[in-house]
């Protein structure tokens, strides 16, 4: 069996510390094969840095996924292409830089990780996902039956629909974006596990990451304002998925709400 552990999206420096610090502990605690993590917002809530894959990478992420905000950092854009471990949203058009999927060695076998963004309400509405994830898995079966696919999107049917359309092709289709992690967890009929959302490592006291009062102000006030992300207390949240690494059948799906790290962990 091989256990991967998906991460929800990391937000700006709080999000960011709690995964570096907790992730080698998670690693051993539930014997973890291979990490996923969506990055997207992880500088400073919008977008990822080179610095931040790399940090990540270092930490032991074997894959980052992100989505809509993949390209708010201009030096991602060379980055992206050096660095195949740092996924953009499979269904751009023909030529955007970097890559959608991605392949890798594991003791226990080939993994593949798929990255696909949904298009109700999501801005840039990219290709229609579903000819181009036939596509992608198809070949991606020929190396590998363990595929794991993160739907970035914002509704719930159109990520129900790609797990659905997906089951029995590929080990897990996990949802990200909205942050608020699901209690929808589940293994479809042909082998697929899947959740709506994994939901966010980052701030407790906040609106999906931002500092809470200007977002309320915003919503009284129709009045354009920044919105910072917040600080403080950490969780991650995510799930666990076990996969029969012989057949990409997967076997379980757990949620995970894991504390911060302490703050003698942090660094100083
Ligand atoms: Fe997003």
């Amino acid at each position: 069996m091989l256990t991967i552990l998906f991460l929800g999206d990391v937000v700006g420096e709080s999000g960011r510390s709690a995964v570096i610090a907790r992730l080698p502990e998670l690693k051993k605690e539930y014997a973890v094969d291979f990490i996923i993590v969506n990055g997207e917002n992880a500088a400073a809530g919008r977008g990822i840095t080179p610095k931040i894959t790399i940090d990540l990478l270092r930490a032991g992420v074997s894959v980052v996924t992100t989505g809509d905000h993949i390209w708010d950092r201009k030096e991602i854009v060379p980055f992206i292409e050096t660095e195949p471990r740092l996924l953009r949203p499979l269904n751009y058009p023909a030529g955007a830089p970097g890559a959608g999927t991605v392949v890798l060695e594991t003791p226990k076998g080939k993994v593949g990780v798929i990255n696909v963004q949904g298009r109700t309400f999501m801005q840039p509405i990219l290709e229609n996902p579903f000819p181009m994830l036939d596509a992608a898995v198809n070949t991606m079966r020929a190396e590998t039956s363990v595929i794991v696919v993160d739907a970035h999107g914002e509704t719930t049917s159109e990520k129900i629909a790609i797990g659905r359309y997906l089951d029995g092709r590929v080990s897990a289709v996990l949802g990200t974006h909205t942050h608020v992690q699901t209690a929808d967890e589940q293994i479809f009929e042909n082998g697929t596990a899947f959740i709506c959302d994994a939901g966010m490592c980052g701030p407790v006291r906040s609106i999906l990451g931002r500092e809470i009062e200007p977002i309320v102000g915003r919503f009284i006030s129709n009045l354009p304002v920044a919105f910072p992300v917040a600080h403080g207390e950490a969780r991650l949240r995510g799930v666990l998925v076990e996969v029969d690494e012989s057949t990409g059948r997967a076997h379980c799906i757990r949620r995970l709400d894991e504390p911060g790290p302490r703050r003698d962990e942090l660094p100083a």
